[in-house]
C-alpha cells in the first residue's frame, strides 16, 4: 500500500496507486493503440472521428505515466503496414493529426520533463512532418524524466532488417567483414531502440491479442496485458490497472518459480 502518491493523480487513479508496489513499477510500457475505427463505427462516426478521440487518450496516458514515475512509455501509432494499406485520405488525416499533437504537446512535454523520441522508417514520411517531428524532438531533448517514443511508420520486421544492414555496415567501416562479430548485445545496439531498456510490459487495446509486428525482439519477456477497452476511452486509470495486473504476474524469464525446485529438463518448458 502506497501511503505517498504523486500529484496531479485523479480521485480513482489514487484509489488504484494506493494499491501498487512503487518499488516494482515496471520501467518501460509499450502500448499497441487499438479500436480508433470500432470506437467511431459505434457512434456512426467516420472512422477519423475515432482518431481524433485517441489523442486525448494519449495525453491522459502520458501524463499519469509521467506523474507515476515511468521511465520509458511507447506508443505504436502508426505501423508500415497502416501507412500502405490505409486510404490516402485516413493516412493523410492521421500525418496532420500528428503534427497538430507535436505543436500543441510540446509545451506539456516540458512541464511534465518527458522527451521525445521516435522509432521507424522516418524518412519516408511526408518531409513537413519529419520536419514538425525534427522541432518536437529538439525541443524536449533537454528533458531527463521519462522518454516517450512513438512509433511511426514502424514494423519490427524492418527494424531488423534494418539492424542487421547495420551491423554489416559498421564491420565494413571498421576493418572489414571478417571482424563481424554478432551476438544479442550487438543486435539490440543497432536496433531502433538502442536507447532504451526492453519493456517490461506491453498494453494492447480493443481485445486483439496480437503483437502485430511491434518490437519483436525486445518484447521477448514482456508481460501482455489486453484490455476490451478501445483506444478512445482509455485513460491513466486503465494505465494503472494494466500496471496492478502485472504485480500479479511473477516474472521467470525462462527460470523457475520463486522456491521451486528444479525437475528434469523434459518435464518443463522454458517458457
Ligand atoms: C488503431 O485503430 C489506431 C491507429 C492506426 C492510429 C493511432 C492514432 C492515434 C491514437 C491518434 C494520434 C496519435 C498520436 C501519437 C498523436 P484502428 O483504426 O486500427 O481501429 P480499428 O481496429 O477499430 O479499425
Amino acid at each position: 500500500m502506497q501511503d505517498k502518491v504523486p500529484t496531479g493523480l485523479d480521485r480513482k487513479e489514487t484509489e488504484v496507486y494506493r494499491h501498487l508496489d512503487s518499488s516494482r513499477l515496471p520501467k518501460h510500457i509499450a502500448i499497441i493503440m487499438d479500436g480508433n475505427g470500432r470506437w467511431a463505427k459505434r457512434r456512426h462516426m467516420p472512422r477519423v472521428a475515432g482518431h481524433r478521440a485517441g489523442v486525448t487518450a494519449v495525453r491522459s496516458t502520458v501524463e499519469t505515466a509521467a506523474r507515476i514515475g515511468i521511465g520509458a512509455l511507447t506508443l505504436y501509432a502508426f505501423s508500415e503496414e497502416n501507412w500502405k494499406k490505409r486510404p490516402k485520405s485516413e493516412v493523410d488525416f492521421l500525418m496532420r493529426l500528428l503534427s497538430r499533437y507535436l505543436k500543441a504537446e510540446v509545451t506539456t512535454l516540458n512541464k511534465n520533463d518527458i522527451r521525445l523520441e521516435y522509432i521507424g522508417r522516418q524518412y519516408e514520411l511526408p518531409v513537413d512532418v519529419q520536419d514538425r517531428m525534427e522541432w518536437a524532438r529538439e525541443a524536449t531533448s533537454h528533458n531527463s524524466g521519462m522518454t516517450l517514443t512513438l512509433a511511426l511508420n514502424y514494423s519490427a520486421r524492418s527494424e531488423l532488417v534494418d539492424a542487421f544492414r547495420s551491423m554489416v555496415n559498421a564491420a565494413s567501416q571498421n576493418g572489414g567483414m571478417e571482424h563481424l562479430r554478432i551476438d544479442e548485445d550487438t543486435v539490440a545496439r543497432h536496433l531502433y531502440t538502442r536507447h532504451l531498456p526492453d519493456p517490461d510490459l506491453v498494453v494492447r487495446t480493443s481485445g486483439e491479442m496480437r503483437l502485430s509486428n511491434f518490437l519483436l525482439w525486445q518484447l521477448a519477456y514482456a508481460e501482455i496485458y489486453v484490455t476490451p477497452t478501445l483506444w478512445p476511452d482509455f485513460r491513466g486509470l486503465h494505465l494503472l490497472e494494466g500496471i496492478a495486473e502485472y504485480q500479479k504476474r511473477e516474472r521467470r524469464y525462462g527460470g523457475l518459480n520463486h522456491g521451486e525446485h528444479a525437475a528434469p529438463a523434459h518435464a518443463k518448458s522454458g517458457k
